[in-house]
């Protein structure tokens, strides 16, 4: 039990008997040394999914107040909302450019650990946990689309449970799982709601606890320099002394701060100039020309239309292992070849993979090369 000091302010005194915590504790993570790499913004791009996830909470909490998850009433809901309710479409189009900036931050954030090295030993778990938190994310902006109810989201539901229905095995039965029934309906937009307010946001704070648990207790990774014995990782004042370090409080939490006021200056913005719009409510019976997923789907949309359906998925499946084991791959490439270039050759590919897809799909929404391929399929 912490004792009260004989300066503490009566108020001060009050908390110290009722509540033990240990502030040296506190103070203690509060000076945390951060290298002073981490001055430069895109090295702390962790911190802007987490204030994003901050802003997702708040206004998904006020959105909430107004949603019905019904068929016949959630569409009418979200368009009473834009509509009708002060400053409805402001909290609306906010939560939808912040769930896209997540994306963005979190690939980013995923790029810059890359090709820093910084999941290399010890950290290759936080990686994995990483992982976990980029397929949570895609699985909020999966959920939050259906929704809505309109043409393009009830279509995007129809088509994507659709297509992981084709997963070997577990597909038939999450299909079934996720639509509550054999089409997207009554069942499936409480399933989706459930997921969205209450599975996904559970399963995100705990990968986010064990992510910064891991990041705080083995320390940012020194780039460029050599690992710190366990004894020299512990002497804090040592670490700052050597002036290849800075406190956590105040530098870095004031980097972070800065951060944050510019996310919401930016998202205020991307609100006002393109506020969330809806589509006509959705009609299962009638199939619209163009669907297409959120932009992050771009990807896999694009897989599906260059190669036959079942390669496609297989290639996901090999390209998600190859993410999420990579911390280990990396080392069995490494010890094989000793070439320091091979991941970020590896990276690079992927990130032109990843892009090119996605801008492909954005501006043609359809294959370059399609006829080419098609050809090349059937052995002309
Ligand atoms: C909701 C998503 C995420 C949040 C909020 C988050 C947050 C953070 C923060 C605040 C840090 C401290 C350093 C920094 O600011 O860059 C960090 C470090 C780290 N993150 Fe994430 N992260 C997320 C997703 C990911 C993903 C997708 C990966 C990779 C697959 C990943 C892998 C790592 C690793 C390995 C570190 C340690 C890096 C180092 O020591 O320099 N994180 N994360």
């Amino acid at each position: 039990m912490p004792k009260p000091d004989a300066q503490d302010s009566r108020l001060v005194r009050w908390f110290k008997e009722r509540v033990p915590l240990q502030i040296e504790v506190f103070e203690q993570l509060a000076k945390e040394p951060i290298p002073n790499h981490m001055k430069r913004w895109w090295y702390a791009l962790g911190g802007t999914p987490l204030v994003l996830f901050g802003i997702l909470l708040a206004t998904g909490i006020c959105l909430t107040f107004y949603y019905i998850p019904e068929p016949g009433k959630a569409y009418q809901s979200v368009q009473y909302l834009t509509e009708q309710v002060y400053f409805g479409w402001y909290l609306r189009s906010m939560h939808r450019w912040a769930a896209n900036l997540m994306v963005v931050a979190v690939i980013l954030h995923l790029f810059r650990v890359f090709f820093t090295g910084a999941y290399r030993r010890p950290r290759e778990l936080n990686w994995m946990i990483g992982c976990g938190l980029l397929f949570t994310v895609l699985g909020f902006g999966f959920t939050g689309y259906a929704l809505v109810f309109d043409q393009l989201s009830y279509w995007a539901a129809q088509v994507g449970t659709g297509l992981a229905a084709k997963t070997p095995l577990v597909g038939g039965f999450f299909q079934r799982f996720m639509l509550g029934g054999e089409v997207v309906g009554e069942n499936t937009l409480s399933r989706f709601f459930v997921f969205h307010i209450g599975v996904w946001p559970t399963v995100l704070t705990a990968l986010l606890g064990a992510h910064i648990f891991l990041f705080r207790g083995l320390g940012i990774a020194d780039i460029g320099a050599k690992q710190l014995s366990a004894a020299e990782a512990r002497d804090h004042a040592g670490m700052l002394k050597s002036g290849r370090y800075f406190p956590f409080f105040p530098n870095h939490a004031m980097t972070e701060i800065v951060i944050a006021l510019a996310i919401l200056i930016v998202l205020t913005q991307l609100s006002i100039v393109w506020p969330a719009s809806l589509v006509p409510p959705a009609d299962p019976l009638n199939t619209p020309a163009h669907i297409q997923p959120e932009w992050y789907f771009f990807f896999q949309f694009q897989l599906l239309k260059l190669f036959p359906e079942k390669l496609a998925l297989g290639l996901q499946l090999v390209m998600v292992l190859i993410l999420v084991f990579w911390p280990f791959i990396d080392r069995a490439l490494l010890q094989r070849w000793n070439n320091p270039w091979i991941s970020p050759a590896f990276g690079l590919a992927g990130l032109a993979v990843f892009l090119g897809l996605t801008l492909n799909e954005a501006f043609h929404g359809y294959v370059l090369f399609d006829d080419w391929y098609q050809r090349l399929l059937a052995g002309r």
